[in-house]
């Protein structure tokens, strides 16, 4: 059994059930790097409140970069048996540096440690993230670029409505995910990554000290150790990434179907069945579609933790960890796969081009055009309408019909300049309310 950081006033050993039950080293050793680092500066502040001499800061400062060092290269072991993250380290550091260690302790709380790591771990992991998103969003606007001059059908009710060019359907999923950085941007903006809080009441060491060593000075403790918000934010704008990207896949798998065609996805990024040989399945979409209930999922077991605890910190905050890192892995996974899928993307052209003979794709512009000659909204509406329903019930293509036809309609029909109108170009063209 490895050490604990408490004891002294305990008569009998913990039941090994307690022991396994409380234990949280099996996921937040993933806090190793933050923990140590926070400690690093905890030992520079005890030094200047005189707590360490100029000897053991240094021994201990060695130790933590030592510490630092392994977890970096891979070489860090978290003891299985150490109650948490914070725990292995302080027992890692006694080994280390020796009695030096056993003054680390001084004016912190496990309570204090965990939220500052957390935090920490939480800057890292948006920065990291906010990097895979701009790989994505780049990997979407080389695509519409790579594909200038394609133009799809645009859809409303999945029902064919106008022509969109494709680099502006693309580009709808860029303006989601800029608007995704931007939150954890404002998120990060307030983590407030400070130490100082103790158990629950500050501790004794002037709020000058951790002004100057930058981790303060807080200005509540009792809400700097119980507060999780950051990660219910968190949480909450990683559900919209997801959401986001399980739209965008759903796109994708609807249009690498047969029925659509739009694309074909690289046999790098598909996968097989095993008894059809003649599947390629859109599996990675599908699981980033799936992934998005676990991520939902993630946020509402934070939230619901957390609804029902008094000040301060409680052990029902432990259980914050596996959520967040689990969305973070998620999150970062599907970006860096979805990025390499959108890369390696092929669009068939001549099958949209098929699709957008389509001539319903065009009665909006038809109706435009009556408008253009002074017929009233609703009147151009209702003639387009009755025409296009014409044409349905009687399998009569609108540009096949002669002029003395589409008159019964409307008079103002000059079928010379209608036909121009069933045209993807003409159509996108004419849409300019907005900057491209
Ligand atoms: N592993 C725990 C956590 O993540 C450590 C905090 C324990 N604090 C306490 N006062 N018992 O929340």
């Amino acid at each position: 059994m490895a050490k604990k950081l408490w004891g002294g006033r305990f008569g009998k050993p913990t039941d090994p059930l307690v022991e396994e039950f409380t234990k949280s080293i099996q996921y937040d050793y993933k806090l190793a790097l933050y923990d140590a680092m926070g400690s690093m500066v905890h030992v520079k502040i005890l030094k200047e409140a005189g707590y360490l001499t100029v000897g053991e800061a240094s021994r201990l400062t060695k130790g933590l970069e030592a510490i630092c060092r392994d977890i970096r290269q891979g070489a860090f072991a978290p003891d299985a048996a150490s109650e948490d993250i914070h725990t292995d380290i302080q027992n890692k550091l006694e080994k280390k540096a020796g009695s030096a260690a056993l003054k680390l302790h001084t004016a912190r709380s496990r309570n204090d440690q965990v939220a500052f790591s957390t935090k920490l771990y939480c800057q890292f992991a948006i920065l990291e993230l906010k990097g895979d998103i701009s790989k994505l969003t780049a990997a979407l606007s080389g695509a519409g670029k790579k594909n200038s001059g394609v133009i799809i059908p645009g859809f409303t009710h999945m029902q064919h409505a106008q022509p969109v060019k494709l680099s502006v359907y693309l580009g709808a999923y860029v303006e989601m995910l800029n608007r995704d950085a931007s939150r954890l941007d404002y998120i990060v903006k307030n983590l407030n990554i400070a130490m100082g809080a103790g158990a629950v009441s500050g501790t004794p060491i002037d709020a000058g000290i951790y002004k100057k060593f930058r981790v303060g000075p807080i200005s509540n403790p009792p809400d700097t150790v119980s507060d999780r918000d950051f990660v219910i934010e968190i949480l909450s704008a990683l559900s919209l990434v997801g959401m986001h990207l399980s739209r965008l896949s759903e796109d994708l798998i609807i249009w690498s179907t047969k029925e659509f065609g739009f694309i074909d996805i690289d046999d790098s990024f598909s996968t097989g069945s095993s008894l059809m040989p003649q599947k390629k399945n859109p599996d990675v979409l599908e699981l980033i579609r799936g992934y998005t209930g676990r991520l939902y999922g993630n946020l509402v077991s934070a939230l619901t933790m957390m609804k029902g605890l008094p000040l301060a910190y409680n052990r029902d905050m432990q259980l914050d960890k596996e959520p967040l890192f689990d969305s973070f892995e998620i999150v970062s996974a599907e970006l860096k796969v979805l990025e390499g899928l959108i890369k390696t993307l092929k669009f068939n052209r001549a099958k949209i081009e098929e699709h957008l003979k389509d001539e319903s794709l065009y009665a909006t512009d038809l109706v435009y055009y009556l408008v253009d000659k002074n017929v009233p909204f609703k009147e151009a509406h209702a003639a387009v309408g009755r025409l296009v329903k014409y044409s349905a019930d009687n399998a009569i293509d609108i540009k096949e019909m002669p002029e003395n036809f589409l008159k019964r309609f409307s008079g103002k029909f000059v079928r010379r300049e209608v036909i121009k109108l069933f045209d993807p170009v003409v159509s996108v063209k004419s849409k300019r309310s907005f900057r491209r």
